[in-house]
């Protein structure tokens, strides 16, 4: 047996993250070392996105959040900027045959009308091809900032409460999930960060608030399906508290 099978098999089937958020972090300096340009870091970077979807498919995870593009990203240099936004659209395209046999469903979010035509129709299109999809739900980050997403949660929020449509005093915390990008999906379980930055860099800021942190130093187009599978069970040995006392966890208190 393969070492990643042995890794796999040793998972408890009972307790795989639901869902799983990475920041897919590395290319520029994959592609550095090798000598290459920073665009073929991003191209390599595909194949990852292509093993971790279908892998996190197979697994059984539900939800995995991918973070493709952050809105602190438009400062890059144009031609990078454009170059990532072609790659995106060609990888979406590419892909959509496979995530439609593996019955992944993709979903959007960010501030796609920022996102330039072509790519854009190209991912408005898997969104809607795979709407039916009941698999894995793909969510996919693009042009997003956390506090962009807040922001626009507290507009939407502000603007009922001006209509008279929400009681201010009826705002919970569950109004305010509710109304972020993420609504209808349980917060993450496992974010994980490859390239070695300990940081959050506006990622799902709300969402995190009780999600297990695992950083690695691999680059993301080296980052294998058994690091995948490491990261899993280094969740798995952790203790989720909540806030509560480790022996009223295990008392299920
Ligand atoms: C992550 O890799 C991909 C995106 C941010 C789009 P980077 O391009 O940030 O790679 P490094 O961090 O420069 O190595
Ligand atoms: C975070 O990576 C954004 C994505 C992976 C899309 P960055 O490379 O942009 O993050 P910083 O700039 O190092 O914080
Ligand atoms: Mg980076």
């Amino acid at each position: 047996m393969d070492e990643l099978q042995k890794k796999i098999d040793s998972l408890d089937k009972d307790r795989i993250p639901v869902h799983v958020a990475m920041i897919m972090d590395g290319n520029g300096r994959w592609a550095k070392q090798q000598g290459f340009k920073r665009s073929d870091g991003h191209t390599e970077g595909i194949s990852t996105v292509h093993r971790v979807t279908k892998l996190s498919s197979d697994l059984g995870v539900r939800y995995l959040t991918l973070y493709a593009f952050s809105t602190e990203n438009w400062n890059r240099p144009t031609d990078e900027v454009a170059t990532l936004m072609y790659l995106i659209g060609w990888a979406i395209e590419r892909e959509l045959p496979e995530l439609l046999a593996n019955n992944v469903r993709i979903h959007l979010i960010g501030d796609i009308d920022r996102v330039p035509e072509e790519p854009r129709n190209r991912l408005f299109y898997a969104r809607d091809t795979t709407a039916h999809c009941t698999g894995l739900q793909l969510n996919i980050c693009l042009s997003y900032s956390s506090r962009w997403e807040i922001t626009e949660a507290a507009r939407r929020i502000a603007r009922l409460a001006a209509e008279g449509k929400i009681d201010p005093e009826a705002i919970t915390e569950n109004v305010f999930s509710d109304n972020l990008a993420t609504a209808g999906i349980p917060d993450p379980d496992l974010l994980i960060r490859t390239g070695g930055e300990e940081r959050v860099s506006n990622y799902l800021l709300w969402q995190i608030a009780y999600s297990e942190l695992y950083f690695t130093p691999v680059l993301w187009p080296d980052f294998s399906d058994e690091q995948y599978v490491d990261a899993i069970l280094d969740f798995q040995n952790r203790e989720r508290r909540f806030g509560k006392t480790s022996e009223q966890v295990q008392n299920n208190e």
